[in-house]
């Protein structure tokens, strides 16, 4: 059936690429196919299918080969508000979706505290397989899992990035960087064609270590509340 679909899809876009739609239809007073969420959607999750499927077929990467499952994402392909994390533990690796461990349960209570779930946002890591033993993912890892992951953040598009913990945000906004000073600030950046408003946070698994710092987290978490709405984002419950 989705075979099917994805078929008629394909040779629609194609037609609409032939007949050079955007000239012919352009000066139409109702542009049905233009506005037609339909169509946006699908392209959207075609792309995403593209870039797993990229992912699925990385060669040679020790991370791929002692890892279960890839994990490549969670939530809303539409939410404005993206979520990146570390990398998968074993839960994560066994399920094939992020944050679904013990961290995840936190990460959830912390999303509801402003009203959120993880349906209202989108959830990926930086690197999609799993780091034996739960290590941080090296320098070379990260490096070759972050054309895959400055795709993902051009394909959702967000207009707010939560980077949680170090190794996101030393991914994401500079490696001279550190938490403990750079989260709980805005800023903006260019990430591959997206320009989007970062910040980072403490990630789940060291609140759930260093539990004195949930206050920081909780400064964090009010300051996306507050982002959410100067933003207009709107969140469906
Ligand atoms: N920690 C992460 O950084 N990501 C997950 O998906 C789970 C735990």
């Amino acid at each position: 059936m989705t075979k099917k679909i994805n078929y008629k899809l394909t040779k629609l876009i194609k037609y609409y690429s032939l007949i050079n739609y955007n000239l012919v239809y352009d000066n139409l007073a109702i542009n049905r196919y233009k506005n037609s969420t339909f169509y946006k959607q699908g392209s959207k999750e075609e792309e995403l299918k593209k870039l797993k499927n990229l992912i699925k077929n990385i060669k040679n990467c020790d991370l791929k080969k002692n890892a279960k499952n890839l994990v490549f994402a969670d939530g809303d392909s539409n939410s404005k508000i993206m979520i990146i994390g570390e990398g998968p533990g074993a839960n994560e690796d066994k399920e094939g979706y992020p944050f679904v461990g013990r961290a995840g349960q936190l990460l959830d209570k912390m999303l509801l505290a402003i009203n959120l779930d993880r349906k209202n946002v989108y959830i990926t890591n930086v690197v999609n397989y799993r780091p034996p033993e739960n290590r941080k993912p090296s320098e070379e890892e990260i490096k070759r899992y972050l054309p895959y992951l400055v795709k993902h953040i051009e394909i959702i598009s967000p207009k707010i990035l939560i980077l949680l913990g170090s190794t996101a945000l030393n991914t994401i906004i500079g490696d001279k960087e550190v938490i403990s000073k750079a989260r709980g600030k805005w800023t903006q950046k260019k990430i591959g064609k997206c320009l989007t408003s970062i910040i980072a946070s403490f990630h789940p698994a060291f609140l759930m270590r260093q539990p004195d710092q949930k206050k920081m987290a909780w400064i964090d978490l009010k300051m996306i509340k507050k982002k959410i709405s100067e933003l207009k984002i709107k969140i469906e419950n």
